[in-house]
C-alpha cells in the first residue's frame, strides 16, 4: 500500500536526460543517459531509486564505469544505486519487446505503429528512471528506425535534426525545452498520414498543428483539427492561457486503454476521439471528440506546465482540466444542456462509486495500484469541487486565482492544497472547511424544508447535511455546501427577497456549513409557489426537499434554470418508477406527469434540446441507487412501464412535435441542428417504447433514409429492445455496411450485446467469436462486455448467476492480456451489496472465485476492495 503520509521529496534531481531508441517491434534498444545531482537538503548518502519493470537490462555504467555489485541492487521496484558522488552520469541500455506488450503501458504496437503510454507508471517499462511526477527534467530524444516501415518519427517538443542512416534506416532528434515528468514522455514511429493546419497565438507565435492518422482516415480529421483550434482560442480568451511550443501533434491509435493522453506537444489519442465524418460519427461522438481534444489541450497548462507532486494529487490536474473542458463545451457547443448531461453522468457513475466499496476521496490518501484511481471521483467530482470554489469566491476572484496559480507554480509539481491556498489568498476567504471536500469521501445528503410566515413575509429554509460512512471513513464532518436557490411565484416568475443583510435579489447562494442550519429570505409579498433548489447543480450532493407533485410540476413548467427544471422532472419520474418497483403504482403521479409532459410538448418556448432531456427517464444505474437493495430486472421493467404508461396517451402529440427529419439530417455541428436531432431521436424512442402505432416502421424508415449517423443510430437504439424482426434486419445491415470500419462496428457490437431480446448468452458468445473481435483491442472488448453488464439486465443479472460467472471468466482471460482494462470492466461485479439477496450472493461468489485466480495487481486490487 502506498500512503500519502509517507511522501518524501526526491533525494536526487535529474538535470538532463538523453534517450536514444533503436526501434523495432521485436527488439527495441533504449539507451538512456541521465545526469543526476544530489538535492540540497537530502539525506546524506541517500541512494538513487530508479524504477524499472519487466525490463531486460543490457548494461549500466556510472560515470563511465560498471558499478560495484553492492552499488547497484535490483529489487521489485527496479534498481537502487548507492555510494554515488553528488553528481553522476548514468548510462543504461535496456531491451524491450513492444510486440509482446498487450498491457498497452510503456512502448507497444498498435496497427503498424510503435507508440507509448507512460502515465502514470509506464515509463519504467521503457527504461530505468525515477518514474515519479515530482522529478522533472529536459528530454533530448533520438529515434532510429527502418525508413520504409516507419517514415514518421515523433517525440515531444521540437524536431531539431533528422536524416538517413545506412541499411535503409533513418533518425530524428527531438528536444523538449520544458522540463517534464516522465509520465509526459511520448514517442511514435509509424507510416501515418499527417493532416496539418496552423494557429497563431494571441502574442503572435505561429504554431503548426498536425494530426497523424492511418492513411485511409485522412478525410476524417477535419472536426478534430477545428476543435483544437477552437480550444486554443478559448483557452486564451476564457483562461488567458497560450500555447508554448512551435508544434502541437495529435496521433490517433486504435489500441488505447483510455480516451487520450496529454504528453507534452504530442498527444496520443484513442482513434475514437479523433476520427469523425457525418456518416460514421453521431453528434455525441462529435461533442466527445471536441471535448477530449480540448481536455488534452488544456492539460498543457493544467497538468504539464503545473504538474502533480505525487499521484495522490491526480485531481489537481484532472479535476481542474475536466472543469475547464466543461466550461468550453458549455460556452462553445452545448450551452444550457451541458450541465444536465454532466449531472446525469455524475449521478449515474460517480454517485454509485461514492456510495459503494470503491469510494475514495477526491484526494485519496492510500492506494495499492494507482492505475485504479483514474476514477469518476477524481475527475468528475474533482471538477465539481473547482466549480464550487468559483461559486463560493465569485468569478472574478476565481479567475485571478487561476492566473496566480499558473504563475506561481509554473514548472513545478504541486498539491491540491497549493491550489486551494491560492484561491483562499485571492478571495480573502478561509477555505479550511472547504478542504474537507478533498479528503472526505461519500456523497453528502442534504435535506431541505421551508416554512412561510405570511404575516412577516419571511421564508425560513431549514437545511441539514449528513455524509454516510465510506470504507475506512466512519465519521464524517460537515462540509461547506453552496446551495443556490430561487423562488417562483404563482405566475412562474422569480420572486425577489433579501437574504440576511444583503440587498434584494432573485437568486441566492446559501452557504451550508453546519450539520443543521437555517436561512431566512425576507421581504416576500406573496407566498412562493415553488422553491428552485440547487440551481445549476451548485454542489455534488443528494438533495431531498420533500416537494409535492404540484410544486415540482410548477418547476417543470416554469423554472428558468435548465438544470433545476430538468431535475424537477427527474424527481417526479424517479418517484413514479420507485412506486412501481414497490408494487404501488401511483396513478395520480403518473397522470400529473403525463399532463406536465403534454404541456411541455405544446410549449414552443422550450428549446428542442432541453425538451429531449426533459422527456428522458433517470438512468437504470441511477435508479438502483434509490434502494438499499433492489432487483435490477424489476427496476428495468418498472422504468419501462412508467415510460409506456406516461407516453402512450401522448402518441399523437409526440409525432406532432417531431422536427422535420429531412431538414435536419445533415450532420451539421451546430447547437441548433444537434438539438433538433436529439429531439427527433428521443421522440422516436419514446414512441417505440410506448408502443405507438407505426413507430417501428418509422424507425426503420429513419434508419434507411438517414444520411447522418446520429439519425441512423437513433433509429437503432429505439428498436434495440423490440422483439420484432425489424431489429435484426437493421442490425444486420449495419454490421454488413460497416464491417471494415472499427469505430462503427464497435457500435454494432455494443447494440447486440446490450439487447435483452432473445437469447443474450448465445448472442454474447457469437460476438466473442466474430471475426472482428479481438481480446487485445480495448475498444472492442469494452463494446462487448460493457453494455452487457450495464444494459442487458435480463441476462447479466440472471437469477442463477450465470451472467456473473461468464463475465468473471472473460475478465480472467482479459486480465492476462490487459490488466488495466480488466480492472475497469470488473467494477459492475463489485456492486453485489445493492442487489436482492439471491443475486447478491451469486455475484459475490463469482467475485470470490475470481479473487482466487492469480490475478494482476490491477484486477486484484479492485476485486479485493469489492469484497471487503
Ligand atoms: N491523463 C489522461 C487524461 O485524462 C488520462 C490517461 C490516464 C490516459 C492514464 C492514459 C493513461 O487526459
Ligand atoms: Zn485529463
Amino acid at each position: 500500500m502506498i500512503l500519502l503520509s509517507d511522501y518524501q521529496p526526491p533525494d536526487w534531481r535529474v538535470e538532463a536526460l538523453e534517450l536514444r531508441f533503436e526501434l523495432d517491434p521485436e527488439d527495441t534498444r533504449a539507451h538512456s543517459r541521465l545526469r543526476v545531482r544530489r538535492r540540497d537538503g537530502s539525506a546524506p548518502g541517500a541512494p538513487l531509486r530508479l524504477h524499472g519493470r519487466d525490463l531486460q537490462r543490457l548494461s549500466i555504467a556510472v560515470n563511465g564505469a560498471e558499478p560495484s555489485p553492492g552499488g547497484c541492487v535490483e529489487d521489485r521496484e527496479g534498481l537502487l544505486l548507492s555510494g554515488l558522488p553528488d553528481v553522476a552520469e548514468i548510462a543504461i541500455e535496456t531491451r524491450i519487446r513492444p510486440d509482446a506488450n498487450t498491457a498497452l503501458e510503456g512502448l507497444y504496437v498498435s496497427g503498424g505503429s510503435l507508440c507509448t503510454q507512460c502515465e502514470p507508471e509506464g515509463f519504467r517499462r521503457i527504461t530505468y528512471f525515477p518514474d515519479r511526477p515530482d522529478v522533472l527534467t529536459r528530454y533530448r530524444v533520438r529515434l532510429e528506425a527502418d525508413a520504409a516501415r516507419y517514415p514518421v518519427l515523433l517525440a515531444n517538443g521540437n524536431r531539431v535534426d533528422a536524416g538517413s542512416l545506412p541499411e535503409g534506416r533513418h533518425y530524428a532528434v527531438w528536444e523538449d525545452p520544458f522540463p517534464k515528468p516522465s509520465y509526459l514522455f511520448a514517442l511514435v514511429a509509424g507510416d501515418l498520414a499527417c493532416v496539418a493546419d496552423r494557429f497563431t497565438t494571441r502574442s503572435g507565435r505561429e504554431v503548426a498543428l498536425e494530426i497523424y492518422v492511418e492513411h485511409h482516415n485522412r478525410e476524417r480529421c477535419a472536426h478534430a483539427l477545428a476543435s483544437l483550434q477552437r480550444a486554443m482560442r478559448y483557452d486564451e480568451e476564457a483562461f488567458g492561457r497560450e500555447y508554448d511550443l512551435d508544434v502541437y501533434m495529435i496521433v490517433a491509435v486504435d489500441d488505447f486503454n483510455m480516451g487520450a493522453m496529454e504528453n507534452k506537444g504530442l498527444n496520443l489519442f484513442n482513434a475514437k476521439y479523433v476520427l469523425a465524418s457525418p456518416d460514421t460519427a453521431t453528434d455525441d461522438d462529435y461533442v466527445h471528440i471536441e471535448s477530449v481534444i480540448a481536455h488534452e489541450y488544456f492539460h498543457n497548462w493544467s497538468g504539464n506546465r503545473v504538474t502533480c507532486r505525487d499521484w495522490f494529487q491526480l485531481s489537481l490536474k484532472e479535476g481542474l482540466t475536466v472543469f475547464r473542458d466543461q466550461e468550453f463545451t458549455t460556452d462553445c457547443t452545448l450551452f444550457g444542456v451541458k450541465r444536465v448531461d454532466d449531472v446525469q453522468r455524475l449521478r449515474a457513475f460517480q454517485f454509485p462509486e461514492d456510495a459503494g466499496p470503491l469510494a475514495h476521496p477526491v484526494r485519496p490518501d492510500r492506494y495499492a495500484e494507482i492505475n485504479n484511481f483514474y476514477t469518476m471521483t477524481v475527475y468528475e467530482k474533482g471538477a465539481e469541487l473547482i466549480r464550487m470554489l468559483r461559486t463560493l469566491i465569485g468569478r472574478d476572484a476565481f479567475r485571478r486565482g487561476l492566473d496566480r496559480y499558473f504563475q506561481r507554480f509554473d514548472g513545478q509539481a504541486v498539491t491540491t492544497d497549493d491550489f486551494v491556498t491560492v484561491m483562499a489568498e485571492v478571495s480573502g476567504r478561509d477555505l479550511a472547511q472547504f478542504q474537507r471536500w478533498y479528503t472526505q469521501a461519500g456523497t453528502p445528503q442534504v435535506t431541505a424544508r421551508t416554512r412561510f410566515d405570511a404575516q412577516a413575509g419571511v421564508l425560513q429554509l431549514d437545511l441539514a447535511q449528513r455524509t454516510p460512512p465510506t470504507p475506512g471513513q466512519h465519521e464524517k464532518d460537515p462540509l461547506q455546501v453552496p446551495v443556490r436557490v430561487a423562488l417562483l411565484g404563482r405566475d412562474g416568475r422569480r420572486l425577489s427577497a433579501r437574504l440576511g443583510g444583503a440587498p434584494e435579489a432573485a437568486e441566492w447562494v446559501l452557504e451550508l456549513t453546519a450539520g443543521e442550519q437555517s436561512f431566512q429570505l425576507r421581504g416576500l409579498r406573496e407566498p412562493p409557489a415553488a422553491v428552485s433548489w440547487l440551481r445549476g447543480f451548485s454542489a455534488p450532493v443528494l438533495l431531498e426537499a420533500g416537494q409535492g407533485t404540484d410544486e415540482l410540476a410548477h418547476l417543470v413548467a416554469n423554472d428558468d434554470d435548465a438544470f433545476a427544471r430538468w431535475d424537477a422532472a427527474q424527481t417526479l419520474l424517479r418517484r413514479a418508477v420507485i412506486a412501481r418497483v414497490e408494487d404501488a403504482v401511483d396513478p395520480t403521479l403518473e397522470a400529473a406527469l403525463t399532463t406536465a409532459m403534454a404541456a411541455l410538448l405544446e410549449d414552443s418556448a422550450v428549446e428542442p434540446v432541453l425538451l429531449a432531456a426533459l422527456l428522458e427517464l433517470p438512468a437504470h444505474r441511477e435508479l438502483m441507487e434509490s434502494f438499499e437493495r433492489a432487483d435490477p430486472v424489476a427496476v428495468d421493467q418498472a422504468r419501462r412501464a412508467v415510460e409506456q404508461s406516461l407516453f402512450a396517451p401522448l402518441a399523437e402529440r409526440l409525432s406532432a412535435r417531431a422536427p422535420e427529419r429531412a431538414r435536419w439530417d445533415d450532420g451539421a455541428f451546430t447547437a441548433e441542428a444537434m438539438g433538433e436531432r436529439r429531439l427527433l431521436n428521443r421522440l422516436l424512442a419514446v414512441r417505440v417504447a410506448a408502443g405507438a402505432e407505426g413507430a417501428l416502421q418509422e424507425a426503420a424508415r429513419q434508419y434507411h433514409e438517414a444520411r447522418s449517423q446520429t439519425l441512423a443510430m437513433g433509429a437503432l437504439a429505439a428498436v434495440n429492445e423490440s422483439a420484432e424482426c425489424v431489429r435484426g434486419e437493421l442490425l444486420a445491415d449495419l454490421e454488413h455496411r460497416y464491417r471494415h470500419d472499427p469505430l462503427v462496428l464497435d457500435k454494432w457490437f455494443a447494440l447486440e450485446s446490450a439487447s435483452q431480446v432473445g437469447d443474450g448468452f448465445a448472442r454474447l458468445e457469437r460476438l466473442l467469436e466474430h471475426p472482428g473481435f479481438r481480446w487485445s483491442n480495448p475498444n472492442r472488448v469494452r463494446a462487448v462486455l460493457g453494455p452487457f453488464m450495464a444494459q442487458n439486465h435480463r441476462h447479466f443479472h440472471r437469477v442463477d448467476g450465470a451472467g456473473y460467472q461468464r463475465i468473471a471468466g472473460y475478465l480472467e482471460r482479459l486480465d492476462a492480456l490487459n490488466p488495466q482494462t480488466a480492472a475497469r470492466l470488473v467494477i459492475p461485479l463489485t456492486r453485489w451489496r445493492r442487489l436482492d439477496e439471491a443475486r447478491s450472493a451469486r455475484m459475490r461468489a463469482s467475485l470470490e472465485e475470481l479473487a482466487g485466480k492469480g490475478l494482476s495487481k490491477d484486477l486484484a486490487d479492485v476485486v479485493e476492495r469489492g469484497l471487503a
